[in-house]
């Protein structure tokens, strides 16, 4: 970085990345997650720092290290992240990578839930959460480049188009899940970069490869 005499055509601009999995606690022990691994969200949020934006990564609970170059708040729950999120506006740019749990228990357990032998275990009851990319693209602070992903595992193009429009945001990266595509944990992926007017098939890349293309991509739009 010392000797980084590279482009920064995003100097002066501030950006609010989300990645990796939310647990949602259903007692002291236990929690609800999915196979997100950060390596999209964190891997846009140094693109992004690379290109000269002041960014700060908001975490959910990943293994892999903070990225270098930018300040990384570490959050476990949907409710947490939101919070994290909204408290840094205003900012030029906001990237929502995170694989949100969708929904939490209703009330978790003070206590860890024990079995009770000879006895049916009780349901959980599930509320939804807070839609973080949803809250942000129709802020009163909205930052002017509101970007998010559609994670599908069908219906990639027309889920995507709704999740655009629905969520208030200005581009969607959409990609498929599927088991057999290897994205979510993985290290490569396969997006269509979703706008109001557009929908641009990208090759299969590394997650590092889409990451330096988008941040690319949300420099030249707010050039
Ligand atoms: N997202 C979010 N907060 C949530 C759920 C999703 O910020 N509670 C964001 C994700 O970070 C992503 C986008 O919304 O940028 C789409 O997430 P996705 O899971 O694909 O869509 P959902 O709206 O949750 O719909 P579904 O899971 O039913 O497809
Ligand atoms: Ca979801």
């Amino acid at each position: 970085a010392l000797l980084d005499a590279s482009p920064k055509p995003l100097a002066g601009k501030t950006a609010i990345v989300t990645s990796g999995p939310t647990h949602e606690p259903i007692d002291p022990v236990r929690y609800i997650a999915n196979r997100s691994s950060g390596r999209q969200g964190h891997a846009i949020a140094a693109a992004l720092a690379k290109l000269g934006a002041d960014v700060t990564l908001v975490s959910g609970p990943v293994t892999i290290p903070d990225p270098d170059g930018v300040t990384t708040l570490h959050v476990e729950t949907a409710a947490e992240m939101l919070e994290a999120v909204t408290s840094h506006l205003p900012a030029d740019i906001a990237v929502m990578v995170a694989a949100v749990a969708d929904w939490r228990v209703a009330s978790s357990a003070d206590q860890k839930i024990k079995k009770m032998p000879g006895e049916a275990p009780a349901p959980l009851m599930l509320t939804e959460n807070p839609d973080i990319l949803k809250t942000v693209g129709h802020h009163e602070k909205r930052p002017r480049l509101v970007v998010g992903f559609a994670a599908e595992t069908q219906n990639v193009e027309e889920n995507g188009r709704s999740k655009l429009q629905r969520k208030g945001a200005d581009l969607i990266v959409a990609n498929d899940v599927s088991p057999q595509t290897g994205v979510m944990g993985g290290m490569r992926n396969q997006v269509k970069i979703i706008s109001e007017t557009a929908i641009d098939a990208w090759p299969d890349l590394g997650k590092d490869e889409v990451a330096m293309r988008l941040a690319e991509l949300i420099a030249a739009r707010l050039a």
